[in-house]
């Protein structure tokens, strides 16, 4: 007996740009192929690293055999304070008089998620007031990480696009950037890269955060800031500087971060959202929604990334071997981006690669077409994003002259 049709109607779904792609470099049976493509960081071996930090409190929980309750819908408290003390800082006044709701989520994409499911709810309780009867709004950067656009599609938003990438001159389109926000309607969410932007690798510098918080501000636009990366450009500190800008601003800061590639946990989804708020007791107000929504998707969250995440976070020595980790990891994508770039010279190609030295994170927007990217991909395996995007944290010792001339080649 065969199946009755039931889905004579539904399309096939394209791929996703990334984790397609991804799925397409798993089948390459090529040697040697290498994945310019998903945003993940691979050793010097080539090798997806499990931190020693991650090991040792692995052992002591394995030790410890802790049964698995339920998490509460928002996640333990020490998970909440963590999360809290490394983004917006041990010093931030607003942490400390408990004016930040914090939820765990499933990754820095489940932030995104519930953050924008919990702001449909905000905007529906501001319409009775101010009489929109528009759907919400939210403005993302040209160009954005791939799946910003879907996510806030999907729940139902309307997609603003603000300038972002001058790619004539390698840098931020600052006063493009800002007109628009000047642009916006009041209460539309604005969604910026804290640090290491995705794709492109280039970041606002101190002085263009004041200006975007001022217009922020002014304009009262609500930055969403999606922090996937802290500690991947300069430091810890350094790369929440924009967090923790907008939350001193007095501004209703949303903050979604990631665990994945900082503690090299992707497969654990751990991540988090938080939310500044005027109060401690429109913190409670805030997270009493947002738990709402948690459990109306998936009820609580899982327990073993944020045990993980909580243990080395709040445990002296583990936190000192994880910083060291990190820094090791953010050296090591400087070294490979800097001896790319000089690959790169010294088969001359036409090309002034130079700017690649200047951008920051995992990232670099090459400037490659995506016919030269098609021609890498079917020639050598190396498999990078169609935009140009391409994931330096992939390149090591061992296949960086390889991908040189690959990239070489394609530019000729
Ligand atoms: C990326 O941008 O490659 C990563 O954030 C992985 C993903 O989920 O797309």
């Amino acid at each position: 007996m065969t199946t009755a049709a039931f889905f004579p109607h539904l399309e096939l779904a394209p791929g996703d740009p990334i984790l397609g792609l991804n799925e397409a470099f798993q089948a390459d049976t090529r040697e040697q192929k290498v994945n310019l493509g998903i945003g993940v960081y691979t050793d010097e071996n080539g090798r997806l690293p499990i931190l020693k930090a991650v090991q040792e409190a692995e052992q002591a929980l394995a030790q410890a055999a802790r049964p698995r309750g339920y998490l509460p819908i928002q996640g333990t408290s020490v998970y909440g304070q963590a999360v809290q003390t490394l983004v917006f800082g041990e010093a931030s006044h607003t942490r400390q008089s408990g004016h930040i709701a914090t939820v765990q989520t499933l990754g820095g994409t489940g932030a995104l998620k519930i953050g924008a499911d919990f702001f449909k709810r905000v905007f529906a309780s501001m319409a009775p007031h101010n009489g929109a009867a528009r759907r919400p709004q939210v403005a993302i950067s040209t160009p954005s990480w791939e799946n910003h656009r879907a996510i806030f599609e999907t729940s139902g938003f309307e997609v603003l696009d603000y300038p972002y990438y001058d790619a004539a001159n390698h840098c931020v389109d600052i006063e493009g950037l800002l007109r628009a926000l000047e642009s916006y309607a009041p209460g539309t969410l604005v969604l910026l890269h804290a640090c290491c932007h995705n794709p492109t690798g280039v970041d606002l510098s101190h002085e263009q955060w004041i200006r975007i918080i001022n217009t922020l501000k002014a304009r009262q636009l609500i930055p969403f800031l999606d922090m996937a990366y802290q500690g991947f450009s300069q430091s810890l500190d350094d790369d929440a500087q924009a967090v923790r800008l907008c939350a001193e601003a007095g501004i209703p800061t949303w903050v979604g971060n990631s665990f994945s590639k900082t503690f090299s946990l992707y497969g654990e989804r751990i991540g988090a959202l938080s939310i500044v708020t005027a109060s401690a007791e429109e913190a409670t107000r805030v997270l009493s929604q947002i738990k709402q929504v948690i459990r109306t998707n998936y009820s609580n969250p899982p327990t073993h990334g944020a045990a993980l995440v909580s243990r080395i976070l709040t445990t002296p020595d583990l936190r000192a071997l994880w910083e060291q980790e990190l820094t090791e990891m953010r050296e090591r994508i400087h070294t490979m981006r800097h001896a790319l770039v000089d690959a790169l010279a010294q088969r001359k190609v036409a090309q002034n690669f130079d700017f690649v030295k200047r951008q920051c994170g995992m990232f670099s927007y090459s400037g490659l077409s995506p016919a030269q990217v098609d021609q890498l991909r079917e020639a050598f395996g190396f498999y990078a994003v169609r935009t140009g995007r391409i994931c330096l944290a992939a390149l090591n010792t061992r296949n960086l002259e390889r991908v040189a001339d690959g990239i070489a080649h394609v530019l000729m």
